[in-house]
């Protein structure tokens, strides 16, 4: 397993998201426990972007509950439905949230968070984790963080 990636420096953010979603395919497909992985992809987000919190939220039950993630402390249960991570759940869809005070039953976990971007995973057509980006400035995640995102959730579902 490689124990270092290579994050290229004074790039575009999409030039980023390209160079570290081969590095985390290489990462994760070597690997068969879910939380191992799950904690390793938080981790190389959390050193490309520097986000201020980054991690997972797992389907166990009737709620989400804390996984793997970097950052401060979060809650750790979310129902069906509540804040963004409930309703990306819910929806079965990813939610890109410029400012959280703008989103009805916005779920603060710390107060610093101002942005958000959510995007569930699927197994067997149904979601089965959510991950959680957040950023203290406003507006930080756009399309090319979902486009991204999203691709790096199909390698999480593949191999977590
Ligand atoms: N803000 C999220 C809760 C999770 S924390 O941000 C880590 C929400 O509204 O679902």
């Amino acid at each position: 397993m490689a124990e270092s990636i290579y994050i290229p420096t004074a790039a575009t953010k999409a030039v980023k998201y390209e160079s570290i979603l081969p590095q985390v395919d290489a990462l994760i497909s070597s690997e068969t426990d879910t939380y191992a992985n799950l904690a390793n992809v938080a981790a190389v987000l959390r050193e490309a972007f520097g986000f201020f919190w980054v991690g997972f939220y797992l389907v166990k039950e009737e709620e989400l509950v804390l996984g793997p993630f970097q950052g401060p402390l979060a809650c750790t249960r979310i129902r069906m439905g509540k804040g963004v991570c409930g309703t990306a759940w819910a929806k079965a869809e990813t939610q890109l949230v410029p400012d959280v005070e703008a989103f009805p039953g916005h779920i603060a976990c710390s107060s610093a968070s101002k942005s958000e971007i959510v995007v569930p995973g699927f197994k067997k057509g149904k979601v089965w984790i959510v991950l959680d980006v957040d950023s203290d400035q406003l507006g930080d995640f756009d399309s090319v963080d979902q486009e991204y995102l999203e691709k790096l959730m199909l390698l999480v579902d593949k191999y977590c």
